[in-house]
């Protein structure tokens, strides 16, 4: 069920994702959802926000669709970029200053697979800290635009 709801909103976002982008200046890592005033302490602002990367993260090497990827990874690292990338796009008080999605993404061999795992991943992180469902879709269709730097078989 959670797959299948997963493919399903990452297929939305494809198609709506490009529409709702209120801001498209960093687009390609991001864009911030400017009239969502309330969605950052909807995920529990910065605390929140760690503890949701926390339990990502260990889905994320728990799944065998995405273990691979990230056990050899620099997990410290990546959680404190996507908590920032996070942040910034929830209109927090953060800046992103990590790597470019396509660049840092280009040699991992990601497929459509391994990408739906991890929004799937994402969203039992997001269901376990309780933030709300709509709250999730918004930052769901922000991410999926991203597919298109992130697989590249
Ligand atoms: C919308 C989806 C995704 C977002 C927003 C995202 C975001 C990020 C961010 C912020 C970083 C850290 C950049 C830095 O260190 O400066 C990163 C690195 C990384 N991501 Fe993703 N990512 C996504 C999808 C994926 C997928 C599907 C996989 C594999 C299953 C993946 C595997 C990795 C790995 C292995 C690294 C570390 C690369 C390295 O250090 O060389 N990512 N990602």
């Amino acid at each position: 069920m959670r797959h299948k709801l997963g493919f399903i909103f990452t297929a939305l976002g494809i198609v709506f994702g490009g529409a709702m982008l209120t801001s498209s200046v960093h687009a390609q890592e991001g864009a911030k959802l400017g009239d969502d005033a309330g969605i950052y302490k909807e995920f529990g602002e910065k605390a929140g926000l760690v503890q949701i990367m926390d339990d990502f993260m260990a889905n994320l090497l728990k799944d065998p669709r995405t273990k691979a990827s990230f056990e050899n990874a620099d997990k410290t690292r990546i959680k404190e970029q996507l908590v920032d990338q996070f942040c910034y796009i929830l209109n927090g008080p953060c800046e992103y200053k990590g790597a470019k999605m396509k660049p840092i993404h280009a040699n991992l061999g990601i497929n459509r697979e391994n990408f739906n795992a991890l929004v799937e991943q994402l969203q039992f992180a997001m269901d376990k800290n309780n933030v709300p469902f709509r709250a999730q879709n918004k930052l769901l269709a922000v991410l999926a635009p991203m597919h298109r730097d992130i697989i590249t078989r």
